[in-house]
Parts: C-alpha cells; structure tokens; sequence
C-alpha cells in the first residue's frame, strides 16, 4: 500500500525537492503541496500530477498519512498544531528551532510520532558515526573545529547539522555540547583552550552544505566530511524517513531511529 504525503512549504526550494522525489517514487503518493495563502502557485496543478497546490493546510492534512515539512520555524510550529488536531505524522526538516520551540515539538510529539531531522541525508548521518567513532579515540587529545558552509539565503546559523555533530561528538567523550562549544573565537584575542569544539560558519554563493570535522593533534589531522553535491540526498531521506514515520506510534524520532530500524 503506498503512503499518502503532504508536502508543506511546496513552493521552498527543498519542497520543490521533495515533491519530485515523492513523484518518482513508486510506494508513495503526493496527495498535497501546502502553500502559503496567496502565493502564486496556488490553483497550479503540480507537475504531472492532478494535485492542485492549496493553501488549505487541514484539508491536505486529512487526506495524508505523513507531511513532509521544510520551511520555517514559526511556519512548522503552525503546521504541528494543525498535524495535532488532525492525529498526522511529521517529517521536520526545517532547521534553527530555540529551546522553546524544541520543547512544544517534544510535547506534540506524546501526541503524534514527529521525526526532528536537521539532516535528513543518509550520508550525513553516516557520517555522524564516524565522527561519534572519532571522537571516542581522539576527541580528547585534539583540537576540535566544526566547519559548516552553505547559500547566502541561510537564515540560521551554525546549522543544525554542524550543532548535531558537536552534540554528537561531545557525547561520544561523555561531555555535555553547550559546555565544549565556542562560537566566535576568532574574534577573540585569546589563545585557544583545550577540550573546546570550535565553530565556523561560512555564507557565500550558492552553496548546497558542507561540513567539515577537524581533530588536529601537534603533528597530524584527521578531517572528517560531507559535501551534498545537490539537494537530492535530502530529499531522499527525507522521503524514505517519512515512508517509516507513518507506521509509527506518537514518539519523538530522529534519523537515527529510522536508520537504526531499517
Ligand atoms: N533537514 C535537511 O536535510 C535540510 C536540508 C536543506 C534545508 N533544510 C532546512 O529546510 C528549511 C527550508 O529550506 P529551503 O532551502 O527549502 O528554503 P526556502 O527555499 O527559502 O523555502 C522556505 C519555504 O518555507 C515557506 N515559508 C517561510 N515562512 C513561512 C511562513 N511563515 N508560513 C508558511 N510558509 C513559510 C516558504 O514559502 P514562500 O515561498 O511563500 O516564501 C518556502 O516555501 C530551512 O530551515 C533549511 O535550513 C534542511
């Protein structure tokens, strides 16, 4: 039986993404593409399907298994209250949630099974094991940076990747992330201390994402990284992810769960 999908944010250029994936997908349906209200797509007919793009948010929920989100924070917080009221599972690709709003997914999540993704590319998580393996070996003898770079249009910044692999490696060394992470020590006239994570930040051009992890010793480094070459691989997880989040009960998942159940 093939899983019924909302895509909000259809108009986003990973909504857009993510409607070709679900598109050329054999065991998925497009049943929505959410837009916001007078945007110039709505009344459109998506592609070569016989899905209008609509502005009606619970309507396109009702006939869905699973949404597929990648928009804003506010915009994604709307979408959760309405996935509530409707009892319908959320993939969250949308990045640079604050506690707060960390918080209210959380408890949305006792009610509806949501999958919190800043990630949602396979090799990116794969890669979050290989620096979870690095940083049991090496993370305490080495200096440790976390470069991350994307477009001119990211809002958010570090990205969610970069904070999920420093969360990811602190763990690994038994430490807590908030405790280890420096963020604008290059504007700082000091010299770097031990155990901290750095990280840097670079916004240029078009770039899809990329982040890099160094763990350099006083006579070598060892540089772990990612470079999405197109927005596909998100939306390939993304879709895969969702496909197991609609048979899932209320929870709060990450991608690791997904992969993990695989
Ligand atoms: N998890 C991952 O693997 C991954 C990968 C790439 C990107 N991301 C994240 O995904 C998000 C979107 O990225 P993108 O590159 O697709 O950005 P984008 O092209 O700017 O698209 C943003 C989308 O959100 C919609 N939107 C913004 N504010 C809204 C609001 N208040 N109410 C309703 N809709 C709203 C926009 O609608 P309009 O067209 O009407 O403005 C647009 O459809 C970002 O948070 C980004 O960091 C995550």
């Amino acid at each position: 039986m093939s899983t019924k999908i909302a895509v909000n944010a259809a108009s986003g250029k990973m909504g857009q993404q993510v409607i070709t994936q679900v598109i050329s997908h054999q065991s998925v349906e497009l049943v929505a593409a959410i837009c916001r209200a007078e945007h110039r797509l709505l009344g459109r007919t998506v592609r070569t399907t016989d899905v209008n793009y609509t502005s009606n948010m619970s309507a396109g929920l009702k006939q869905s298994d699973v949404v597929i989100d990648f928009s804003l924070p506010e915009a994604t917080m709307q979408l959760v209250q309405r996935a509530v009221q409707n009892k319908k599972a959320v993939l969250i690709g949308t990045t640079g949630f604050d506690k707060a709003q960390t918080e209210q997914l959380e408890q949305a999540a006792k009610k509806i099974p949501i999958l919190l993704a800043p990630n949602t590319s396979i090799g990116v998580n794969s890669t979050l094991a290989l620096l979870a393996m690095a940083a049991k070996m090496l993370g305490k003898k080495a200096d440790i940076e976390i470069i991350e770079a994307h477009h001119k249009h990211k809002i958010d910044a570090p990205s969610g990747t970069a904070i999920r692999m420093g969360h990811t490696i602190a763990e690994a060394m038994g430490e807590k992330f908030d405790e280890l992470k420096v963020t604008e020590s290059r504007f700082e006239k000091r010299i770097r201390k031990s155990g901290e994570i750095g990280m840097s930040v670079i916004r240029a051009g078009e770039i899809i994402g990329e982040h890099k992890v160094l763990f350099a010793l006083d006579n070598e480094i060892i540089s772990i990284e990612h470079k999405a070459q197109n927005r596909h691989c998100f939306a390939e997880g993304a879709v895969a992810a969702a496909i197991w989040l609609a048979t899932q009960p209320p929870g709060f998942y990450s991608m690791q769960d997904f992969l993990s159940a695989e």
